[in-house]
């Protein structure tokens, strides 16, 4: 079984949408939200979480979109959830997301993307830290 850290940006929590995404996690079979909070996430915590994109020219303004309301933050534990949350969540770009998807039925906007879902293991393990610090 896998944990993913999953993250509903400020533009689902501004639009409403937050009901709507974790409707269709907890649908999935078998998965469990273990822990969930909604929060705003300061400089250091986005630049620990994003630090892999540093110096890249989306970096300021992801930042700053990822500052600029609160979050949700979860812990989604269950079968194959790293691999299935992305699916759920759809390609980055929201134009390119399919219909279906959180990013293609909610998304136009690449940084207004709706959601974060951790991409492997080793990164879910490293976010989960950030995140939830001593409770995962
Ligand atoms: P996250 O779950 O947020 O990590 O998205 P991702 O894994 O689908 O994409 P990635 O980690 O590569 O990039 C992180 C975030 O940076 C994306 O969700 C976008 O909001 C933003 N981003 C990535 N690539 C681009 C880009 O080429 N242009 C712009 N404007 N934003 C980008
Ligand atoms: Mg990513």
């Amino acid at each position: 079984t896998q944990r993913s850290l999953v993250l509903l940006k400020p533009d689902a929590v501004r639009r409403g949408l937050t009901g709507e995404i974790i409707s269709r996690i907890e649908r999935k079979a078998g998965w469990q939200i273990t822990a969930l909070e909604l929060r705003t996430l300061d400089a250091e915590t986005l630049e620990q979480h994003y630090g892999e994109h540093k110096g890249k020219p989306f970096y300021e303004p992801l930042v700053e979109f990822m500052a600029s309301g609160p979050v949700v933050a979860l812990v989604v534990e269950g079968e194959r959830v790293i691999e299935g949350v992305r699916a759920l969540a759809g390609p980055t770009d929201p134009i390119a997301a399919a219909p279906g998807s959180i990013r293609g039925d909610y998304g136009v906007i690449v940084r207004e993307n709706l959601i974060h879902a951790s991409d492997s293991e080793e990164s879910a393990e490293r976010e989960l830290k950030i995140f939830f610090p001593g409770r995962v």
